[in-house]
Formats: structure tokens, C-alpha cells, sequence
């Protein structure tokens, strides 16, 4: 399987944005997160023009929890995408590098006071509020500022769709969100209108991650309408806005067929002028706000293979210098990959193994690879691991996070370092009685 600009080239190798994967790996070590940009942005556009098409009041956000850092910030900007961020974090990543923050929605379903403010402060252009404890704090935050904050309310559609547990986010039983059907959004919204520094412009929900099927996508379009029509007989209010969250899947393995951006907007925008037509609504403004589907196949993580061991009659290790801190998703949620040797991709595939990580734990990245012989010092290639791989990474057993490279037209460029020794420390206080015990504190 060859994704996006991946090619065999000349020598043999794997390639990515024009740059052979050896030289990438010489130049910047490994374990080396590639970032195709030429897939990236492809995949913005295809996602505008699917909606405009069909919906020209349309906005379509990235889901900055895929994969964020300040470069990436500004290729969606280029792009004329909005951001969804989740987190102080992310929003302040997005406000350094200069990202237009009116086109940006702070989400999560615990915010922090600080994290209101700084999206109060930095003119964030909506804010969607998870409950109703949220809605208090914001009021109070806003009045004291003599600020009228535009949100959106997350409201949970009670539908569950085809994917792993862990990432299904739009059912009753969930922490995420104000419940339809067990009256939680319809009495939010009430509490919401007596708020004055409230300006309640839209409704959101995002039903799951990694989602296949499109029928979900379209009874989520379909059962946000309905209630829309609900609050305007009950409540007298115009909803303006329905954000209908990200979700879509990608390939991760070669049998997989995840939906294109075309058949996604045409399920989705199917369901809405339905409903739209239905209960005579005005249009309104339809928010996307995908991650995975933008940046998951254009990431390849390249790892060096070291250590092979054979349990005999039973099973072949093949160790590679990352996994678990570079990739949990095999962990979290047995993820599939699939995988090239990146110096000879079309080596014939002679053998089963498992790929293993160097943590102290089980921490295979793929059961039953198929490889070709391997030794050590070969360099593995794992694709799709653009989305939800950097963004999860940690430093457990003081691992440095990997160099993040993005490559386009042949070059290759560095958008986030690799972590050295000393970073692991630039945190770590001995406090002083501790001090006098220590050789090493100078
Ligand atoms: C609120 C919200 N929006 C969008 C997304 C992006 O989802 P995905 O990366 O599957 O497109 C997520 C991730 O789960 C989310 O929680």
C-alpha cells in the first residue's frame, strides 16, 4: 500500500514528498515522524470544495487534537480552515503562531477559568460550552470583561456509531455534552438564554472517531436538525450554526475503503436540506471540523529495526528504537498499521513478525507484519500515523519525542526538533535538602 506521494524511487527506496526516506532518516535520526504536505493540503481542499459545492455557507474546521504544532497552524490558515482546539494548550500553540483566532472554536467538556479567559482574551470566535457549569463560569468571566460571547452548546444525539469504544462520543451514556433525549439540552439552552454575556448562535456534536460508515453521519445531520426546529417552536430561538464535529476514518490497512471527502458531504448535506426543507428552517452556517481524516495518511513514522528475536515454532520480534511513547494507539486501542521496509519496499514478503516497541511493556506496534527478510539496521516505515501518533506521544522511560519533518516537492524541512536529554530534565527540581546528597548538583 502506497499513500498520498509515497513512491518507490530509482534507488529502490521508499519515498515521500519527493525525498528518499534514507537520506531523511541520515539527516534527522530516528524514530522521524514525515509529514506530506502536498496530502495535507490536498486534503483540505478536497473536504471546502465537497461542502461549498453542495452548501456554500459552509465552514470546515481542523481538529487541531490530530496533530498540532505552530507549523501546521499555519498551513490551515494558508488553507482557509478554522480550528477546533480542545485545550489552553492548543489555542495558545494557534494564537503564537499567528493564526486568526475569529476562526477558531474552543471546545472540551471541563474548561478551565483560565482557559475561558485566554480564548475571552485573545477573541477566540466561539466557544462551545459542554455543560452547565461552563455556562456560569463563562457568564461571569464575560460580564466582568463587559463582553458578549458567541457559543455553540455541545448536545450528546444518543447515536453510537461503528467504532472502538474508547472514541465513541456521541451516545447517552458519555461525559461529552447535553443529552436530547433525556430533556439535558433543551434545559441548558433555556439556562443559557437567561445568561446576557451569552450570545447562543449554534448547536454542535461529535458522534466518534475513525468512523467508516456514512449513515451515522447523516442521522447525527438529521437529528440536530429536528431539534433545531424543536428549539425555535419551544424556545423561539434561531439556531444559526450547526457544527457537526469530525470523525472520519482513514486507511490504515490496506482492506480498509474510508469514505471520500465527496461522499461525506453528500451524506451529510443530503440529511440536512432534508431536514431543513422539512421543518422550514432558514439555512444555516454548517461547520466540519475533521482531524484524522486531514492528517492521518499523510504521516509515515520512520523507526530503525535493532534487536530480532525468534521465540522458536511461536513467533519472530522484530524491535524497533520507538513505540508506545511515539505511538499509543496500538495500546490504547489495538490499532492496526501497516508497514514498508523503506530500503527495500518491494523486497518479496518472506515472513510474519511482530513489530515490538522498546518500552518495558508489551508494546507491539503490529501484530503479524508481512516483511521481507529484515536485519538490523533496516528502516521500517509505518504509515498513517499522521493523526493522533506526535499529538499523543509521551517521555515514558524518558524517551525523547521524535523529530517531526514535513516534506514537500523534494525538500524537507524541520517543524518540530527532536527532544534532547537535557529537555527531559528542563523540568525536574531537586529541592534544596535533597541538593546536599548529590555529587552532581553543582
Ligand atoms: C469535538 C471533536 N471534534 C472533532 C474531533 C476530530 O475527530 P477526528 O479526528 O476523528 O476527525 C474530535 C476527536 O475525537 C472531537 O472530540
Amino acid at each position: 500500500m502506497l499513500l498520498g506521494t509515497q513512491r518507490v524511487n530509482a534507488r529502490g527506496h521508499l519515498e515521500i514528498g519527493g525525498c528518499d526516506t534514507l537520506d531523511l532518516a541520515r539527516e534527522f535520526g530516528t524514530p522521524l515522524y514525515v509529514m506530506d504536505e502536498a496530502t495535507i493540503r490536498g486534503n483540505c481542499r478536497a473536504l471546502r470544495a465537497a461542502y461549498a459545492k453542495r452548501y456554500p455557507t459552509s465552514l470546515m474546521l481542523f481538529a487541531a487534537k490530530a496533530f498540532i504544532n505552530m507549523a501546521i497552524c499555519r498551513i490551515m490558515d494558508e488553507e482557509g480552515m478554522g480550528l477546533d482546539l480542545s485545550s489552553g494548550g492548543e489555542l495558545y500553540t494557534a494564537l503564537k503562531a499567528g493564526f486568526p483566532l475569529e476562526r477558531a472554536y474552543l471546545h472540551g467538556n471541563n474548561k478551565a477559568p483560565w482557559e475561558l479567559e485566554l480564548a475571552l482574551d485573545h477573541g477566540v470566535g466561539r466557544i462551545v460550552l459542554d455543560n452547565e457549569r461552563e455556562m456560569a463560569l463563562l457568564q461571569e468571566l464575560a460580564a466582568a470583561r463587559g463582553r458578549v460571547q458567541d457559543v455553540l452548546l455541545r448536545l450528546s444525539p444518543g447515536i453510537k456509531p461503528q467504532t472502538h469504544s474508547y472514541i465513541q462520543t456521541g451516545q447517552i451514556d458519555t461525559k461529552f455534552g447535553m443529552g436530547i433525549s433525556t430533556g439535558c439540552a433543551m434545559n441548558g439552552l433555556r439556562t443559557a438564554l437567561t445568561m446576557p454575556n451569552l450570545r447562543i448562535v449554534g448547536l454542535h456534536c461529535h458522534i466518534g472517531s475513525n468512523i467508516m460508515g456514512l449513515d451515522s453521519f447523516e442521522m447525527a445531520a438529521r437529528m440536530m436538525i429536528r431539534f433545531a426546529a424543536h428549539v425555535r417552536d419551544e424556545l423561539k430561538l434561531t439556531i444559526c450554526e450547526l457544527d457537526l464535529g469530525g470523525g472520519v476514518g482513514v486507511r490504515y490497512t490496506p482492506d480498509q475503503e474510508p469514505p471520500s471527502a465527496e461522499d461525506y458531504a453528500e451524506a451529510v448535506i443530503t440529511g440536512l436540506h432534508d431536514e431543513l426543507a422539512k421543518y422550514d428552517l432558514p439555512p444555516l452556517l454548517l461547520l466540519q471540523e475533521p482531524g484524522r481524516s486531514i492528517v492521518g495518511e499523510a504521516g509515515t513514522t520512520l523507526y530503525t529495526i535493532g534487536t530480532i528475536k525468534d521465540v522458536p515454532g511461536i513467533r519472530r520480534y522484530v524491535s524497533v528504537d520507538g513505540g508506545m511513547s511515539d505511538n499509543p494507539r496500538p495500546a490504547l486501542y489495538e490499532a492496526k498499521y501497516s508497514t514498508l521496509v523503506a530500503n527495500k519496499p518491494e523486497a518479496p514478503l518472506t515472513q510474519k513478525v511482530t513489530i515490538a516497541g522498546k518500552h518495558c511493556e508489551c508494546d507491539n506496534l503490529i501484530f503479524d507484519a508481512d516483511l521481507p527478510d529484515v536485519a538490523s539496521g533496516d528502516l521500517l516505515a509505518v504509515q498513517t500515523t499522521g493523526a493522533y501518533n506526535y499529538s499523543m506521544a509521551s517521555n515514558y522511560n524518558r524517551f525523547t519525542k521524535p523529530a517531526v519533518v514535513l516534506v514537500n516537492d523534494g525538500q524537507a524541512e524541520l517543524i518540530a526538533a527532536r527532544e534532547t536529554l537535557d529537555d527531559l530534565l528542563s523540568h525536574d527540581v531537586i529541592p534544596e535538602r535533597l541538593q546536599k546528597s548529590c555529587a552532581a548538583c553543582g
